[in-house]
């Protein structure tokens, strides 16, 4: 990982673009605004694109001033809007006689609007989609700087996204309201958490609640273990169980529950249906009554708590930093906690996976949490 002290300033730029890619998370306008202070300050002017790629290929764009991003820091969602469908170098244009997507490459048509704009560089903010997307604009000669958003905080190169610890928060409350009415009512409540096929979200929400049970992708289940342990509990004289299921986690053998397909998409599958399924299957099994809550969006709407807010600013900033320092295609990052940054290409169709033996999984094991395994 490269560090800031080891450059000095040579860029020279007017005008720089900036867009919000994928699915959205709290602190996305935090970054934004970080971005337009920084640039204005030195002089560089700043055009919002809107929705992402889509915008880009649409020439859909606006300047940004200060005014544009002062009061958004606490805000959620993006002043920009955002797409999590589109990839300029594989645009879905209609079908081919078999069928099949007709895709079309639009970079050039990406490179041609930003030629007639003047901008010189673009900040991405988003997710390995946005990176990968962002790939062909870097090749055709317009620098990208990446900043690392998604509340999966799945992004490879970097310890930790914008937006994950605002999802954990969020989560953590539900999963500590639900345990209330699961301890009222003796039932078994399964809570489905987000995070794609990473398991972040779930076992740091579940860990920060003190759920009994956490699922996640990367450790498969065996549900006779998770249906003993509920019955344990019981026996013990805990009339509840709670547990927090990430949407990828799948039985042993098994495969995740997908809950729709966007074949628009470069990433179509979209995941779903785990805590219906396993609230029937423990219920069926056990004779415990349960029940199950989908937190779905929830975990991405609203104010960033202070760590995103913190996050952003400091990731706006060294984007800032790499583009006046004429640094090519980069991407910000968080190692420990140290600001650095990697080849924008190194966190591309990648996916930062729990391992096995992280320690938080040790220290979730040692107050006898069950991952569903053993
Ligand atoms: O990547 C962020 C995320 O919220 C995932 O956790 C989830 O699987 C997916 O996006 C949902 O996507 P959409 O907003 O298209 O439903």
């Amino acid at each position: 990982m490269a560090s800031i002290n080891d450059r000095v300033s040579v860029a020279n730029l007017k005008r720089i673009g900036v867009l919000t890619g994928g699915g959205d998370c709290p602190g996305l306008n935090a970054v934004i605004r970080a971005v337009v202070k920084d640039a204005i300050n030195h002089g560089i002017e700043v055009i919002g694109i809107e929705d992402g790629f889509l915008g880009l290929i649409e020439d859909r764009m606006r300047p940004l001033k200060v005014e544009d991003v002062s009061n958004i820091l606490t805000i959620g969602g993006t002043i920009l809007g955002s797409n999590n469908k589109t990839n300029p170098q594989k645009y879905p244009v209609g079908r081919n006689d078999d069928g099949s997507i007709k895709y079309k490459d639009l970079t050039e048509v990406c490179l041609t609007h930003l030629n007639v704009r003047k901008i010189e560089a673009l900040v991405v903010i988003g997710g390995d989609g946005t990176m990968s997307a962002a790939k062909p604009i870097a090749d055709g000669g317009v620098n990208c700087v990446g900043v690392p958003k998604t509340i999966d905080n799945d992004l490879y190169g970097t310890d930790i996204t914008f937006g994950f610890q605002t999802a954990v928060s969020i989560a953590t409350e539900a999963l500590d309201r639900v345990h209330t009415t699961a301890a009222s009512h003796h039932r078994v409540m399964v809570v489905e958490l987000m995070g794609r096929n990473a398991g972040w979200l779930t076992l740091n929400a579940g860990v920060a609640a003190g759920a009994d049970i956490i699922l996640i992708p990367e450790i498969e289940f065996d549900l006779d273990v998770i249906c003993n342990s509920c019955l344990e509990r019981s026996q013990r004289g805990k009339r509840f169980t709670i547990i927090a299921a990430s949407e990828g986690a799948k039985p042993k053998g098994g495969a995740q529950i997908v809950e729709r397909v966007d074949e628009m998409s470069p990433d179509p599958i979209r995941l779903g249906g785990i805590a219906k399924w396993l609230s029937d299957e423990i219920e069926k099994r056990t004779e415990i009554e349960s029940r199950y809550v989908v937190l779905g969006h929830v975990q991405r709407g609203g104010t960033p708590v202070a760590g995103d807010r913190v996050l952003a600013t400091q990731f706006g900033h060294h984007a800032m930093e790499l583009l006046k320092m004429g640094m090519k295609n980069r991407l910000v990052v968080m190692r420990g906690r140290e600001l650095g940054d990697v080849e924008i290409t190194a966190a591309a169709d990648k996916q930062r996976l729990v391992p096995h033996d992280h320690e938080l999984i040790a220290a979730a094991r040692s107050v006898y949490t069950c991952f569903g395994d053993r």
